[in-house]
């Protein structure tokens, strides 16, 4: 599988617009992709997510609460073998919630810390995706 992550400070420059075509171009090509939506304002959660009203979890949940699995999180969107886990306004603080620091839970790259966040809840569904949009 391979991770993309999608960030700019700059708001508005696209990054969300950006990672729904990005799945969407990658789908294309026969792979499936799951899109993990990290900004509170949940703008790719918003555009992507087929059944709304079917959202239980959000990736806050995924990162707060041990209880809470991977597969649960993960929904179906408008584009086809295109998931996505959602995002909701509650990231406004995960920050403070979370330890350790930010920078920790964020990194997705086989040459950081095994152990970051993000990759230890991904890596029981990485195996079923070819490509992962952050
Ligand atoms: N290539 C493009 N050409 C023209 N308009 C675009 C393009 N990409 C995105 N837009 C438009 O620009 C606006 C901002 O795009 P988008 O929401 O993807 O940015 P963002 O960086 O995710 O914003 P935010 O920082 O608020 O999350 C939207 O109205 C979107 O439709
Ligand atoms: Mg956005």
């Amino acid at each position: 599988m391979k991770a993309v992550a999608i960030l700019n400070i700059k708001g508005g420059v696209g990054k969300s617009t950006i990672a729904f075509n990005l799945a969407h171009a990658i789908e294309r090509h026969n792979r499936s992709v799951l899109l993990v939506d990290l900004d509170m304002q949940s703008n790719l959660t918003d555009m992507a997510v087929s059944q709304p009203e079917r959202i239980t979890y959000s990736v806050y949940d995924l990162m707060t609460d041990d209880t809470v699995l991977p597969p649960n999180c993960v929904y179906p969107t408008v584009i086809p073998n295109v998931d996505i886990i959602p995002a909701d306004l509650r990231l406004f603080d995960i920050q403070q919630v979370l330890n350790p620091s930010p920078t920790h839970w964020l990194c997705f790259n086989p040459g950081l810390p095994e152990n970051s966040i993000l990759t230890t809840m991904l890596s029981s569904i990485a195996d079923r995706k070819s490509a992962c949009s952050l």
